[in-house]
């Protein structure tokens, strides 16, 4: 997908299908249609007695165009009045998809106002996002899909802010692939192997530990949980470090942390059939991390950023792990296994005390940690767990821009902590089942050293579509890849680089 500034107006364009948005309540196709498009576009609208209200769009075929106009239809589309970039950005990529569909594979948009940085970056974010779909394997013979679309114009589209859209974008869209592979094809070993290949394409430092080095280095939650599967765990380290950095100058510095589970059939508390379905996606975090890490190779905000991931695979077998086990984390503190199935804060565990030995400023773990998470908040929020009150709002302020919701929850609750207590170990892996994504925050934040700011993001609601809406596709959303690059951003522009 190419997605690019076109000078120049509408009338002057050559386009299959020109994009032109209405605000709601207006009774104005957006600004600069020119006087030749301008008329047809109005007796259409009053033809169809075109009310301008949210989801509403008309699409006009331009069968024989004024002289000079090279435009082959016009596609109105209504803006609500809530959030307009956030709007952009949905409707882009539905009318990336609706092109898709009518077989048009390059398309102009006309924004209602001057295009600024923002808003060019939504548009390009919703073609590149709207445009996604996985189908490799889905044999070609005879298949009469439609192709993508292969180019998206912006008129008068700021330039900076196309690049940057295009760079989160293909971020996220890298993470979606990842997640969409099935578990038997990406395997923890395949998970460390792309991590590896990520590095190397993107000049980024990279480290990962084999089983025998999990061993020596302490990592027993993260083995623990990965002895049912036949293949072996990994844990992934990959570093970002800003070059251009002034003598003297101190820049900030990030911990990105993902739950990797390739699959998560529950262990020996073995899921049912239909919650086993999706488990593929569990490894979501852990990708998010990966397309976070390209994202900035390509930005080089003046950020120092980690990420980190532990991969494996939560089987049951001879050798699995088992409720009543007491596994020994790499901080010292000890687990008792409660329930084989709240598997990911175990691998967390690890993951999260060797974050702290590199002491950043700040530790943002993201993972599908718990379905009460999405039993709480539904399927379009996030739940963000503060450990820490500026970091939260950093997020927050981050997650705005990106569009990606996100809902504060409590970590205060001190009767419910005691449901994480464990008569013969230092801390419990379930929980109740009310409450249960906050116990399973604060039992994440005992592997945090104190004094770092720390938060994490359940998108256990988020991380897989089963319908295409605004810049979703079927299948994975990759999400809190742009939200993490945008906090990271908001970083690096306090900062001299
Ligand atoms: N990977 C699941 C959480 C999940 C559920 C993600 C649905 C995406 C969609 C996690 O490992 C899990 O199984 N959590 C349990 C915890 C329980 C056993 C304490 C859950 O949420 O039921
Ligand atoms: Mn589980
Ligand atoms: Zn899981």
């Amino acid at each position: 997908m190419n997605v690019l500034r076109i000078c120049g107006r509408p009338e002057v364009v050559e386009t299959r299908l020109l994009v032109v948005f209405v605000k709601e309540g207006s009774e104005q196709p957006s600004r600069g249609l020119g006087e030749q498009l301008y008329p047809i576009v109005r007796r259409h609208m009053d033809h169809a007695s075109f009310v301008a209200k949210k989801g509403k769009s008309l699409l006009i075929p331009i069968p024989d165009a004024p002289e000079g106009v090279r435009v082959g239809n016009v596609l109105l589309v209504c803006l609500g009045n809530g959030a307009y970039v956030d709007d952009l950005r949905s409707r882009t990529a539905e009318t990336v998809r609706r092109a898709r569909a009518l077989k048009i594979d390059e398309m102009t948009i006309l924004l209602p106002d001057e295009p600024d940085e923002a808003t060019s970056c939504a548009v390009a974010e919703g073609a590149v996002l709207g445009s996604y779909v996985f189908e490799r394997y889905i044999s070609r013979n005879g298949d009469e899909r439609p192709q993508p679309v292969r180019q998206v114009g912006i008129c008068d589209g700021n330039e900076a802010g196309i690049s940057r859209g295009v760079v989160l974008a293909e971020s996220q869209v890298f993470a979606r692939d990842l997640v969409n592979e099935p578990a038997n094809v990406v395997t923890p070993v395949t998970m460390a192997e792309t991590a590896d290949a990520t590095a190397r394409e993107f000049g980024l430092e990279c480290q990962v530990w084999d089983e025998s080095r999990l061993e020596r280095e302490r990592m027993n939650a993260l083995l623990a949980v990965g002895r049912g599967s036949a293949v072996p765990p990994r844990f992934v380290h990959l570093a970002y470090r800003p070059v251009r950095c002034a003598p003297g100058c101190r820049v900030p510095r990030v911990a990105i942390v993902g739950k990797g589970l390739t699959y998560d059939s529950g262990g020996l508390n073995i899921k049912t059939g239909d919650s086993m379905r999706t488990m593929k996606g569990d490894k979501t975090g852990a990708c998010d991390v990966l397309g976070v890490m390209r994202g900035v190779a390509r930005l080089a905000p003046a950020v120092e950023v980690h990420g980190i991931f532990g991969a494996a695979e939560n089987m049951p077998d001879g050798g699995a792990f088992k409720p009543d086990d007491i596994v020994r984390a790499r901080n010292g503190k000890t687990i008792e296994i409660d329930n084989t199935d709240a598997e990911g804060r175990v691998t967390l565990a690890d993951s999260l005390s060797y974050a702290s030995e590199l002491a950043p400023d700040a530790i943002i773990d993201i993972a599908t940690l718990t379905g009460s998470c999405a039993v709480a908040l539904g399927n379009w929020t996030a739940g963000l767990f503060p450990g820490d009150e500026t970091l939260a709002r950093d997020i927050e302020a981050a997650a705005k821009r990106s569009g990606e919701r996100l809902w504060r929850m409590p970590m205060d609750d001190e009767k419910l902590r005691e449901a994480i207590k464990s008569p013969v170990a230092d801390v419990l892996n379930s929980g109740t089942r009310y409450g249960g994504a906050i116990c399973a925050a604060m039992f994440l934040q005992s592997f945090v050293a104190e004094g770092i700011a720390w938060a994490h993001l359940d998108i256990a609601g988020v991380d897989m579509y089963k319908e295409e809406t605004g810049i979703y596709g079927k299948g994975a959303s990759a999400w809190g890849v742009r939200l993490c690059l945008e906090y990271i951003r908001s970083l690096a522009e306090g900062t001299e680089a």
